[in-house]
């Protein structure tokens, strides 16, 4: 008798909390729904317009807009010389900036030396698919065009299509508010590294969001035949996933079909540049492994009178510590900034150690050759230095790698910069075959030095560029206003920065 009494008080006392719970929790998701749910922005298709979001969410709307205060511009060539020979032959030696808020993605790739001064939609250096991570209207253009058709063409085909910067419908639905994924390239990717789709968390959803852009990709060159039965060629962004996430997976895949991005100008090698392998390097660090995503230090949530959401100025962490880290860390600002910064300068002596083998083993490379090696002699010196650079360049091109995975990030410029000094090794051998001892490569030290070293013309390619922008793409912004795909209030708010003089 008085064991089931207490059975029964046990168990009204569990019934009593578990409905208690279940109600919190049903609360909770009724929140949510209710924030996610509001009228749609549009019945159907993507808005790409940013400004249409604002009246249905306000305070996401108002802070995403102050991504237009990373505005400033780092030449990181200028900061980094050595680049300019690293990529000798490649757009990235002509200009390169570190990375500003969101508003700016389509002013900082037109801007870009890279893009080149193309004088109609079939002309310029760069494909379509250069377009992919900087604005939802690539979203609307794929829907609307179908995927190949839209990796299909010059960048310069689609100026007055492609026209607001990152912003909702990249990572929201247009009906219903909730995130989704807008590239199907991502899709592809996941389940080309062996993920089910359907297995997808809630939060893995914060940081894949992410991954539609900050991750590694290439252009795969993929033949089809249009509407109208024409044979074509699209550029189809693709990310090497197939063998894994990690440098050495990629690299595996890469070489599995011998692919290049492009051949060295100074030493002949077969070259990979990373893209930005941000995602995959985060899922080695700490972070990740503690189910933490991109969202939680990037998009903290914020407190506006009674409401919480999430704040959509997504910028560095370290400059809102309060609310990105000290949600779950005991240090006070202050100290926490130092210890980031001190790792930092930790990282970037051995990245510069390692920029500096891998420019020497360039020019060696390059006067090897001059001397008369033959290309049997260099074979197993390019090897070296194709994988080295590889390494070196997913170690650092995400910004952000060596705070999101510090150990794989020193692990990968260790490695890379034992295999410069590899090179080097050999190299020293095969000049002195040629009657060279002691060669001391030209003086790289700064980025005028570097780009002429590297063949790059500053000054003419800026001035086509000015050219080009008070030309074609003053048209693209005109047209794509007057057809009401622009608001051009929006651009006011945003100053013109580049990194030459204009
Ligand atoms: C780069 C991706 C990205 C962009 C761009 C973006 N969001 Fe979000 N948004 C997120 C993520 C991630 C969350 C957090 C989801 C969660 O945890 O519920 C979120 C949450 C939200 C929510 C749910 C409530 C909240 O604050 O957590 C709303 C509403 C929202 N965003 C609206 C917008 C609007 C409006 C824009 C454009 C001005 C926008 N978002 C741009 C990624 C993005
Ligand atoms: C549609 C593509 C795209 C998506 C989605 C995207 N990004 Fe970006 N992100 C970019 C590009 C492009 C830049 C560089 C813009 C520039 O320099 O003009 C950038 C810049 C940044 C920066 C640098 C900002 C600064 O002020 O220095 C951070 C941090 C960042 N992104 C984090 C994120 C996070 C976190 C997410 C997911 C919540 C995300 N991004 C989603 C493309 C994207
Ligand atoms: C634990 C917190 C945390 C998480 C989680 C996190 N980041 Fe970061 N991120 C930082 C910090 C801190 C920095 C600044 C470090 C620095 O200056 O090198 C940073 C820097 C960056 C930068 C470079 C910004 C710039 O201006 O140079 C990008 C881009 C970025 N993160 C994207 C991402 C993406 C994408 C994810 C998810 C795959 C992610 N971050 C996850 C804390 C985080
Ligand atoms: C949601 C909770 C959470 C947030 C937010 C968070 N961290 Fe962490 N952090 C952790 C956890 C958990 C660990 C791992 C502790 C362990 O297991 O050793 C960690 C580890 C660390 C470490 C030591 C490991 C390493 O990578 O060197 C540093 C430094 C750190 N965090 C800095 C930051 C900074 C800076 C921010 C803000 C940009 C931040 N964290 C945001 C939970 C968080």
């Amino acid at each position: 008798m008085k064991r089931n009494t207490v059975i029964l008080i046990v168990g009204i006392v569990a019934i009593a909390f578990m409905s208690y719970m279940l109600l919190s929790i049903g609360t909770k998701k009724s929140e949510k729904m209710l924030i996610n749910a509001s009228t749609p922005i549009v019945k159907e298709g993507i808005e790409a317009r940013n400004d249409r979001w604002a009246k249905t969410y306000p305070r996401q709307f108002d802070s995403w807009k102050k991504t237009k205060k990373s505005s400033e511009i780092i030449d990181l060539v200028k900061k980094y010389p050595q680049l300019a020979i690293l990529w000798a032959g490649y757009g990235f030696s002509k200009d390169y900036n570190a990375p500003r808020g969101h508003s700016f993605a389509l002013q900082s790739n037109r801007n870009t030396l890279r893009t080149g001064a193309p004088t109609g939609a079939n002309t310029g250096p760069m494909p379509m698919s250069c377009w992919s991570c900087k604005s939802p209207d690539v979203a609307r253009l794929m829907e609307k065009e179908g995927e190949k058709e839209f990796f299909t063409g010059k960048w310069a085909r689609a100026g007055s299509e492609i026209v607001n910067p990152i912003g909702c419908a990249d990572c929201h639905n247009s009906q219903t508010g909730e995130l989704q994924l807008s590239r199907p390239y991502l899709k592809r990717a996941l389940v080309s590294s062996g993920r089910k789709l359907e297995d997808i968390t809630y939060q893995e959803m914060r940081s894949l969001a992410c991954a539609q852009c900050h991750s590694e990709y290439y252009f795969l060159k993929t033949p089809y035949k249009d509407k109208k039965g024409v044979q074509k060629t699209a550029a189809v962004v693709t990310f090497p996933w197939e063998k894994g996430l990690s440098a050495e997976n990629m690299e595996d895949y890469y070489n599995s079909f011998g692919f290049k991005d492009w051949t060295h100008k100074l030493s002949k090698v077969p070259m990979l540049k990373a893209q930005h392998p941000g995602y995959e390097i985060f899922t080695t660090g700490i972070h990740y492994k503690r189910n933490l995503s991109c969202a939680d230090c990037h998009m903290p949530y914020t407190q506006e009178g009674g409401v919480k959401f999430s704040d959509h100025q997504i910028q560095s962490p370290l400059n809102n510590i309060a609310n990105s880290c000290l949600t779950c860390h005991r240090q006070s600002e202050a100290e926490f900034k130092s210890i980031v910064e001190e790792k930092l300068k930790r990282k970037d002596q051995l990245n510069v150690l390692t920029m500096n083998n891998l420019a020497g083993a360039h020019l060696m490379a390059k006067k090897a050759y001059e001397k008369g090696a033959t290309n049997a002699e260099m074979t197993k010196v390019t090897e070296t230095i194709r994988s080295s650079q590889w390494i070196w360049d997913y170690s650092i091109a995400s910004h952000g790698s060596f705070f999101h995975a510090p150990e794989e990030t020193l692990r990968l410029l260790a490695v890379a910069n034992d295999k410069a000094q590899q090179a080097r090794l050999e190299l020293t051998g095969i000049l002195a075959k040629y009657g060279i001892l002691n060669y001391k490569v030209p003086d790289f030290s700064t980025k005028e030095k570097a780009q002429k070293l590297a063949g790059v013309n500053l000054n003419k390619l800026v001035k086509e560029k000015l050219s080009f922008k008070s030309k074609l793409m003053s048209d693209w912004i005109d047209k794509a206003s007057k057809e009401g795909r622009l608001n051009k209030e929006y651009l006011k708010g945003l100053p013109d920065k580049a990194s030459y003089p204009q």
